[in-house]
């Protein structure tokens, strides 16, 4: 009890937390910050884009027509009006980006950048990356084509899930893309999550997420970390160096010294042989021709020409023609083929490899996580899922910077959404229920009333009952002459009662159909009798005589039979 009167306390402490901005004075002088505090998106440095963009899989130039707002998380927030940016639109470009208050460059200096990404409607498919964009330009045109120095964040669709990690510097003039090649998963719950990137002066990088390492590693020791190496390698493959043709690189061959067993061909040459018990059956003839001329054949009338009657099969050929052959059988000496041994190839020459030739591409390269520097910030993204919200973005040199930030609001916050979420979050629908009592149970529960238990013993005598009898049907249909010798008295008894219980429900049933049916047809015969007491004459008086005597016997209870009213009548007449 106490403690469910803390906990409320608690919560009601907690909700009543509000959002204070951050000192800026406690971050090194030439970071940005940002926290998205203003009173409306039009009065920030932030501007939605109206640039364009070709989209693939409409096949047309598109407006960034998805929507943007300043506004407070809808789910288990934390702060109290703590404004993040937000996208809105499910399934549409989106556009924004901002100048950096100072230009930040990565020569010699560490590079963070960090931010946070709420997912209000879950991320199924669709990025929440941010792109640090190079140089001061129009954010107003800021799209797909604008150059980036470093994409960054999670990007999701079904079981595709990374935090991309994308350098992009212009190599022989040209821009290039190196991406991170194992990316971590990014998180995808409802609550805040914090993604820090660090490029360290030393050339090492590492990810963070909510503050922990998810990916950490040095730009110039593995060449294969990024797709393409962000160091070109020295040497590479000569694509016009082919095998030679006569290159041995078999490690072994059938020994070329082998000698075959002495009774190879007996046991090894022939799974099968001419059946030596077999003989040319005596009506074989082997000269006989298989095709002849059809003796039968007779040539058209009006045949021009020369006719030749057409072949057929010969009939001698039905029990054996042409040269005569043993048939074969199997080689009873046969034990399967035989091959030489392997050996180590002596001319074995080696698993052949193209040589290798320098790589003109190749630069030596010092610094490969060095970009250009850094005028602004950008999102750029398409997502399924709406209701994104970003906030407290850091761009600057100090990790200190990053962490203190981190510590101050990140942490602060998601033990508020933690605690939010833990007291609103529904319930779950499908909680597994208590397992059932069982009867023994309920018979010996006092707080089952005497009613209920008297119903569930008759239930559970009747189930009892139907059980053994399907038991006993069971071994019946598997084994009759068994389940009948160990069964007897059952089967006796099952047979008995079934035999009485049809027989009441029959005999029930028939009594209500007599009831109902019966009693209509017994009517109906009596109307017969009527028609056929009229009937019987044609005289007037007679037939006057003859109603009033069917009155009576109409009115009689029991059913007189047609000779009974008949000799009545016959009676009467005489
Ligand atoms: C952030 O918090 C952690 C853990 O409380 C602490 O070790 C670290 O020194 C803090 N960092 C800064 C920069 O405040």
């Amino acid at each position: 009890m106490l403690s469910i009167l803390a906990l409320t306390y608690l919560i009601a402490t907690v909700y009543s937390v509000q959002f204070t901005a951050f000192d800026h004075s406690l971050l090194s002088p030439d970071s940005t910050f940002e926290q998205f505090v203003y009173s409306r998106l039009e009065s920030s440095p932030w501007h939605v884009s109206n640039a364009k963009k070709y989209d693939e899989g409409r096949d047309e130039v598109v407006a960034y027509k998805g929507k943007w707002e300043l506004a407070e998380p809808i789910v288990y927030p934390g702060f109290e009006h703590d404004l993040g940016l937000v996208l809105k639109s499910k399934a549409a470009h989106h556009a924004i980006a901002r100048k950096l208050d100072h230009v930040i460059s990565n020569d010699g200096r560490d590079l963070v950048v960090q931010y946070e990404v709420k997912l209000q409607a879950g991320l199924k498919c669709g990025g929440a990356y941010i792109k640090l964009l190079d140089d001061a330009r129009d954010y107003l045109r800021f799209g797909s084509e604008t150059s980036y120095s470093i994409m960054f964040g999670p990007d999701k669709c079904g079981s595709e899930n990374k935090v991309h990690f994308i350098l992009r510097k212009a190599v022989n003039g040209n821009d290039q893309e190196f991406a991170l090649r194992q990316t971590p998963m990014s998180r995808t719950g409802d609550l805040t999550t914090l993604y820090t990137l660090i490029i360290h002066a030393n050339q090492k990088f590492e990810i963070r997420i909510n503050g922990e390492v998810a990916k950490a590693g040095s730009l110039i020791d593995n060449a294969n970390l990024f797709n393409p190496p962000l160091i070109p390698p020295k040497e590479i493959v000569d694509e016009n160096d082919k095998k030679p043709e006569d290159w041995d690189d078999r490690l072994f061959i059938p020994d070329p010294n082998a000698v075959k067993p002495e009774d190879y061909d007996a046991k090894h040459a022939h799974p099968k042989i001419p059946d030596p018990k077999a003989t040319k059956p005596e009506e074989w003839d082997e000269d006989a021709p298989y095709y002849i001329e059809d003796p039968t054949a007779v040539k058209p009338s009006g045949w021009e020409g020369e006719w030749k009657p057409p072949l057929i099969v010969n009939p001698k050929c039905e029990t054996g023609c042409g040269k005569w052959t043993h048939p074969l059988v199997p080689n009873p000496n046969y034990v399967g083929p035989w091959f030489p041994e392997d050996i180590v190839n002596p001319d074995y020459m080696g698993v052949w490899n193209p040589r290798t030739i320098p790589n003109p591409e190749y630069h030596d390269e010092q610094t490969p996580g060095k970009v250009r520097p850094i005028g602004g910030i950008g999102f750029e993204l398409w997502s399924m899922d709406n209701n994104i919200l970003f906030d407290n973005i850091y761009v600057g040199n100090s990790i200190a910077d990053a962490e203190l930030i981190g510590n101050k609001t990140f942490k602060v916050k998601h033990e508020l959404e933690f605690a939010n979420k833990q007291e609103n979050k529904p319930k779950i629908k499908n909680e597994p229920l208590p397992p059932p009592r069982n009867f023994d149970e309920l018979l010996r529960d006092p707080e089952v009333s005497t009613i209920y238990q008297f119903i569930i013993f008759i239930k559970l005598f009747w189930l009892k009952q139907y059980l053994e009898l399907r038991d006993t049907y069971d071994e019946l249909l598997l084994d009759p002459v068994y389940a009948i010798k160990n069964n007897t008295l059952k089967i006796i008894l099952y047979t008995l009662v079934v035999l009485v219980g049809t027989t009441i429900v029959l005999g029930t049933l028939s009594t209500i159909a007599f009831l109902f049916i019966g009693g209509e047809e017994e009517e109906q015969e009596v109307e017969q009798h009527r028609v056929k007491v009229y009937d019987v004459s044609d005289d007037e008086e007679e037939r006057d005589r003859i109603e009033i005597i069917s009155e009576e016997i109409n009115d009689n209870v029991s059913v007189p039979s047609v000779q009974a009213v008949d000799s009545d009548i016959r009676k009467r007449k005489v």
